[in-house]
């Protein structure tokens, strides 16, 4: 008998170590005053500078009329929609200036993740007027709405990675030098201009935007990129549904530019993209039409070396301390927001079953399975397990 009461002091002690280990440390942001904070900003300000630990800021609804900057020596902070809908979390500022001093919102550090929420600048045309400012690297974003008009998301530098997004503007509203991977993201243009505008100066630059499996619809045409300050731009559409709302030519540039480098330099272009815009007949000459080989390093989850850091949601979220309602279990949504017209011709969205497929290589889709997640749900599994086997030895014993 002594062996099982040893056995299930051992597995008791397992458990209580998972339990522990998957604590995370949440601060809950709500208007009312119920959470912790009222704005979000000051739940920002008090975590401590150089945290080594992550750090969940769970957002209640609200319209939320901040200015936020998450800084650079603030990393591993995930902020989070409660409900798992964007459009019940609304960041909301309305300033237009230079695209590194304004912006509704700033992530400078690194290792930031931010769900289901909307980050809008309504500042509108005519002027830069930044929504979202992403300079730190290993950022993501899941199921948030980017709303603006010129410069909406400024992806300046860092790699990063969007995963079922809504992101709306006219003027170079995806634009920056980071390595940006865009999945199953929903585009949308609002008016006359360029959907991305990337910048990459010298080929030994990480940076580029991938977009695989997006949709892109409209008001009017849009074209779908120009390179900005050099002519080592590489931006690829990869089975992205585009409606007919791209100029036939596809690409535009700056008049610094000369032809020649375009065409042997810059790498825009299409692969597989599908619907009345994606025609490539009348593309301007440098355009690419990519081939397997060619398109292989960037359709990968490795293009932003996302194996190493992209993690997966966690299947539970412990609520956090004297809060009453435990939150709901988040479902994945599509990332239409409200105002967001619904397209029927845009491609369904992906399966959100696990695992997920990243991307494509040699034709073979990658699947990424998500390492830490699974590995703490599988670890809590066996706790669970675990301590009804000791409650029942002990009974027994
Ligand atoms: C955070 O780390 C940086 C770099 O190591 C250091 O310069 C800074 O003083 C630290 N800040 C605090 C508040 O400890
Ligand atoms: C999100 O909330 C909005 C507004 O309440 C609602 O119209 C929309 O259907 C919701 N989206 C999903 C996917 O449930």
């Amino acid at each position: 008998m002594t062996r099982y009461i040893f056995f299930s002091k051992i597995v008791i002690f397992v458990y209580v170590f998972v339990a522990i280990a998957q604590t995370e440390n949440i601060i809950t942001v709500e208007q009312s005053g119920n959470g912790h904070y009222r704005k979000i900003q000051d739940a920002i300000d008090s975590v401590a500078p150089n945290n080594t630990e992550s750090v969940t800021i769970l957002v209640k609804p609200g319209i939320y009329k901040e200015s936020i900057s998450v800084p650079a020596d603030k990393p591993l902070i995930t902020i989070r929609g409660s409900t798992g809908n964007a459009s019940d979390v609304i960041v909301t500022w309305d300033q237009r200036g230079d695209i590194d001093k304004v912006a509704t919102f700033h992530v400078g550090a690194s290792d930031f993740v931010g769900r289901y929420m909307t980050i809008q600048n309504t500042y509108g045309p005519g002027h830069q007027a930044v929504a979202l400012r992403v300079s730190g690297d290993r950022a993501a974003f899941y199921e948030c709405s980017i709303v603006g008009n010129q410069d909406t998301l400024f992806d300046e530098i860092g790699r990063h990675y969007y995963q079922n997004c809504y992101i709306e503007g006219a003027v170079d509203f995806i634009f920056g030098s980071s390595a940006s991977l865009f999945e199953t993201c929903h585009i949308h243009s609002v008016g006359k201009g360029y959907i991305t505008a990337q910048r990459r100066e010298m080929p030994t630059e990480n940076g580029g935007f991938v977009f695989f499996k997006c949709g892109i619809s409209g008001q009017g045409t849009t074209f779908l990129g120009r390179p900005w300050d050099g002519v080592y731009a590489r931006v690829i559409f990869a089975y992205t549904y585009m409606e007919d709302v791209i100029e036939p030519q596809g690409w535009g540039h700056s008049d610094g530019l000369r032809e020649e480098d375009l065409r042997t330099k810059t790498l825009c272009g299409q692969y597989r993209c599908d619907g009345p815009g994606a025609t490539t007949s009348n593309r301007v000459e440098w355009a690419r039409e990519f081939t397997d080989q060619q398109v292989a390093p960037y359709l990968t989850i490795q293009f932003i070396n996302g194996k190493d850091w992209i993690k997966s949601s966690p299947t539970t979220i412990s609520p956090p301390a004297a809060m009453p309602s435990s939150p709901k279990p988040m479902k994945k949504k599509t990332p239409l927001p409200p105002s967001a017209p619904v397209i029927p011709s845009l491609p369904p969205p992906a399966p959100m079953a696990r695992p997920i497929v990243h991307g494509y290589e040699e034709g073979q889709p990658i699947i990424m399975y998500y390492s830490s997640g699974m590995f703490m749900t599988c670890f809590s599994c066996i706790g669970t397990f675990a301590l009804s086997s000791a409650v029942l030895l002990y009974l027994l014993a």
